[in-house]
């Protein structure tokens, strides 16, 4: 691996944001099941958090589950569910080991009670944690996200919030806004993901189905965002 050696590590994105996408095109292109695609992306998951370790990364978030994936036939939603369970369990020591502090951004109360059990353990033993803040969609929907905050300003009496009152109503009240938005697969859309929060961020398509992403393409990734030139409107 020596693209490492080409990121600029005074320059790094403080907060990046990732649609894991093409799961399923993977498993296809196996005859596998598309479950087992969900089984391969879950070990990308487990590598892509240690390397956004690894560059000091400030906040990594994965859209994992979208408010329109139930959608999805019910054994696919159940083997997500599963996934996601098992993952909780197996990586809550690691999480702890390595400082990482896990969040999650959507609506968990529709989830099932034992997954949002798991979630509010991992999070309760995760929050004072100072490393890198590991952000997880989960029944997540930025318009949902963003009704959410204006029921929850006009809850709060507040006639003429500024900018800052409408990110503080979000999920991600506190968290920089992503600097760096990765989708694999090849789909050129946002799909509802961090509508509010990206204004600014760069996106970064690559043709590489998430159980492919290799540190390679996450390097890759990091090295294209540090040759943009981020203006913000400005000149
Ligand atoms: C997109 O691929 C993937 C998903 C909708 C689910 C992602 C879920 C995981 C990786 C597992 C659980 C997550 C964690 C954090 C443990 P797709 O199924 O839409 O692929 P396709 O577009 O090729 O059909």
């Amino acid at each position: 691996m020596t693209l490492d050696k080409q990121i600029d590590l005074t320059k790094l994105p403080k907060h990046i944001a990732i649609i894991m996408d093409g799961n399923g095109r993977w498993a296809k292109k196996r005859k596998l099941p598309r479950t087992i695609g969900h089984t391969n992306g879950v070990k990308t998951v487990k590598r892509i958090v240690e390397l956004a370790r690894k560059f000091n990364i400030q906040v990594l978030t994965l859209y994992a589950f979208s408010t329109e994936n139930w959608q999805r036939p019910k054994d696919e939603v159940s083997a997500i569910m599963t996934l996601l369970k098992a993952y909780l369990k197996s990586e809550l020591s690691n999480m702890i080991k390595n400082e990482i502090s896990f969040r999650v951004i959507g609506d968990i109360s529709k989830m099932s009670t034992a997954i949002q059990e798991e979630l509010k353990t991992a999070i309760d033993k995760t929050k004072n944690l100072k490393g890198l803040v590991l952000n997880i969609a989960l029944n997540y929907g930025a318009r949902q996200e963003i009704l959410m905050a204006c029921k929850k300003l006009i809850d709060e009496g507040i006639k003429n919030p500024t900018e800052q009152d409408f990110a503080d109503s979000l999920y991600t009240k506190g968290l920089p806004d992503p600097d760096l938005l990765i989708r694999t697969s090849g789909e050129n859309r946002i799909s509802n993901f961090l509508l509010w929060q990206i204004a600014y961020t760069e996106l970064y398509i690559t043709n590489v189905l998430w159980p492919d992403f290799k540190e390679e393409d996450f390097c890759k990734a990091i090295i294209d965002y540090q040759s943009r030139d981020r203006r913000f409107g400005g000149i």
